[in-house]
């Protein structure tokens, strides 16, 4: 059995960060969202590793090289653009040999992973098989519609009547009888090769798709919203470990993690927070649900519910909240007279400032 991980896609949801990198490698609690899915990947016992890459390819390559950090050996597969799901099963059709696979989307979040999930199908060999979730509004999802005996007998995309309330999750399963479907579903009206499709093209033709209903957390990561609420999920099950520096004159409550080299100055940090190496925290607040990358500097301000990554910094501007911020930012006060904010912000930037 191999995988194939999407790790392509043009990410349009999470602008700008997607300007300029990769949206699998956003980081949460510090870790890239992708990593979550290869030790998921690992742990279910799956060695060879596709992975699908486009605009990003040279950051994904640097960030998981040959995968044998993970115990993967990961091979990339460029899809020229990301026209679909589906497209990418038929670009990755050498690759994939007629082996069956795990196809992973590379910026979902599935909280316990995929094990059982893969020894099932190894045991009982559908033709494919689809991860299902519950979610109270399923129109912005492709949706399954299940008969009696839980056989799958339609999907839809992002349906404006959905027939149920079960989402389909970013994990599939499939025997080399997919390939045939890919390569028979025409573009939808989003210009895109649907994997959706080419399972309905399988029901269709009478083969045996079955679902798994995952009890589980998943999180597609593709906005913000959900990015800092898995953030905020990871981190409620983190353990506290002070490794850095922490001076008397602050505090560190509950769950708080801060990494080795990191330094923690006359500051109060209430968690579950995590600090990255090298980062600074000085006369500032950092509250619950947040975290903070690698080489930050925080300094008289106050952050909740946030995710930085690294290299930025943020001085003297009193509370943020909700915020996703990039790399080398930097978010400062604007002098006294005239009252005005002064902004620089990249292409499809959004800024809420308070008056
Ligand atoms: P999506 O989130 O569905 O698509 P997207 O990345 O284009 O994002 P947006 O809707 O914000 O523009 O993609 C799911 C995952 O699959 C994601 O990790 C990107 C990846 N992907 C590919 O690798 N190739 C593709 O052709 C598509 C559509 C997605």
């Amino acid at each position: 059995m191999k995988a194939l991980v999407l790790s392509g896609g043009a990410g349009t949801r999470l602008r700008p960060i997607t300007h300029t990198s990769a949206k699998q490698l956003v980081p949460v609690a510090n870790k890239a969202v992708l990593f979550y899915g290869l030790e998921s990947i690992a742990a279910a016992g799956v060695t060879e590793v596709g992975m699908i890459v486009g605009d990003t390819a040279d950051e994904i390559r640097e960030a998981v090289g040959d995968g044998s950090r993970f115990g993967l050996r990961v091979t990339y597969i460029p899809q020229e653009r990301p026209l679909g799901l589906a497209h990418a099963v038929i670009v990755a059709r050498d690759f994939l040999g007629d082996d069956d696979f795990v196809m992973y989307l590379g910026d979902n979040f599935i909280v316990g992973g995929i094990t059982d999930l893969v020894d099932e199908f190894r045991r009982t060999r559908p033709d494919a098989q689809i991860l299902l979730t519950r979610v109270p509004d399923p129109r912005a999802f492709g949706v399954a519609e299940l008969d009696s005996a839980g056989q799958v007998v339609g999907l839809e995309e992002k349906p404006r009547e959905p027939k149920s309330d079960l989402a389909l999750v970013g994990v599939y399963l499939f025997t080399p009888a997919v390939h045939e479907a890919v390569r028979a579903v025409r573009p939808s009206f989003r210009g895109e090769l649907e994997i959706t499709h080419a399972i309905q093209w399988l029901i269709d033709a009478g083969a045996d798709v079955r679902s798994t209903i995952i009890k589980g957390y998943w999180k597609d990561t593709g906005n913000v919203v959900d990015m800092l609420e898995v953030n905020r999920t990871v981190l409620e099950g983190l353990e506290r470990r002070i490794d850095g520096e922490v001076d008397d004159a602050s505090e560190t409550v509950g769950r708080v993690i801060v990494e080795a080299g990191a330094r923690v100055v006359n500051s109060r940090v209430v968690g579950p927070v995590v600090i990255g190496a090298g980062t600074e925290v000085r006369d500032s607040y950092v509250g619950p649900f947040t975290s903070v990358a690698e080489n930050c500097r925080i300094t008289d301000s106050e952050l909740e519910f946030s995710i930085v990554l690294r290299d930025s910094s943020i001085d003297g501007v009193g509370r943020i909240e909700n915020s996703l911020i990039g790399r080398h930012v930097e978010v400062t006060p604007a002098p006294g007279v005239p009252s005005a904010h002064r902004l620089v912000l990249g292409d499809h930037s959004k800024v809420q400032i308070h008056t």
